[in-house]
């Protein structure tokens, strides 16, 4: 699943220039945050998918999962900018006490809406003001496609709030569009360079136990990913 702009299966294109212009008129109102309820909304009224929900499980999260799972410490589980729900909804299947949440209030309507008998407890929250009770209470903490839906400015600080929800001993999995440091970003999504990614370890302790950069098959077409596996050293 998750792009900032794209998706794997349905390829819904029209809605891609539809997401800039929703993402470029926040950003010059200095609200780079507000597109994403725009669009949920938008999505919901006219009956269009949202573009990177395929409303299914991120084959990324399955196959990463499948290689760590073993060495998760414990079952409280954390979906960050968890969209529709299909991610978190997964990890609960897996018997994690899951918290999803997400910027966009719809998006998280809809997921109370299509898991009515969900065990997953789904959260109107904001990345950069999270709820206190959040900081380092999570064993895994999964988060793909929400920093690169942010301009690259606001990408270290998304990075140090997704850090902070890890706990002693807990794991990072986390997905998202690579690029070299000196390729261009053409916009909307803004892919991340192995320098951004460096900062999980060199700024925000965490430990990197198994990095991806490899041609994501599942999207169509293929993209370049980073899929990368960090841990918090147990005290
Ligand atoms: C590109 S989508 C990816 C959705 C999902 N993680 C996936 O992989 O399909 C980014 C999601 O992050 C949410 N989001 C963006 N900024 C956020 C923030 N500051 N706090 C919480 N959620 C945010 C958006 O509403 C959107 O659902």
């Amino acid at each position: 699943m998750g792009e900032g702009g794209e998706k794997g299966g349905k390829g819904v294109s029209d809605d891609r220039s539809l997401i800039r212009q929703l993402a470029q008129e926040a950003s010059a109102k200095g609200r780079p945050l507000d597109w994403f309820e725009q669009l949920y909304a938008r999505a919901r009224a006219d009956g269009i998918a949202v573009p990177w929900d395929d409303l299914a499980p991120d084959p990324n999260l399955i196959e990463l999962f499948d290689k760590v799972k073993a060495s998760i410490a414990g079952r409280r589980a954390l979906v960050v900018g968890c969209g529709l729900g299909d991610d978190a909804e997964w990890l609960s299947s897996k018997d994690f006490a899951v918290t999803a949440f997400d910027i966009a209030p719809t998006a998280i309507d809809e997921c109370r809406r299509r898991f009515p008998d969900s065990k997953v407890t789904y959260a109107v929250a904001d990345l950069f003001n999270a709820p206190e009770g959040w900081a380092h209470a999570f064993d895994l903490v999964f988060e793909s496609s929400t920093i690169q839906a942010l301009p690259p400015e606001m990408h270290a600080k998304a990075i140090h709030h997704v850090s902070g929800f890890v706990a002693e001993g807990g794991s990072l999995l986390f997905v998202a569009r690579a690029r070299d440091e000196h390729e261009a970003t053409a916009g909307l999504p803004w892919p991340l360079t192995r320098g951004e990614v460096n900062l999980f370890t060199e700024r925000e302790g965490l430990r990197e136990l198994s990095m991806e950069d490899y041609p994501d098959k599942h999207a169509l077409p293929p993209v370049r990913r980073f899929r990368a596996w960090f841990q918090r050293a147990a005290k």
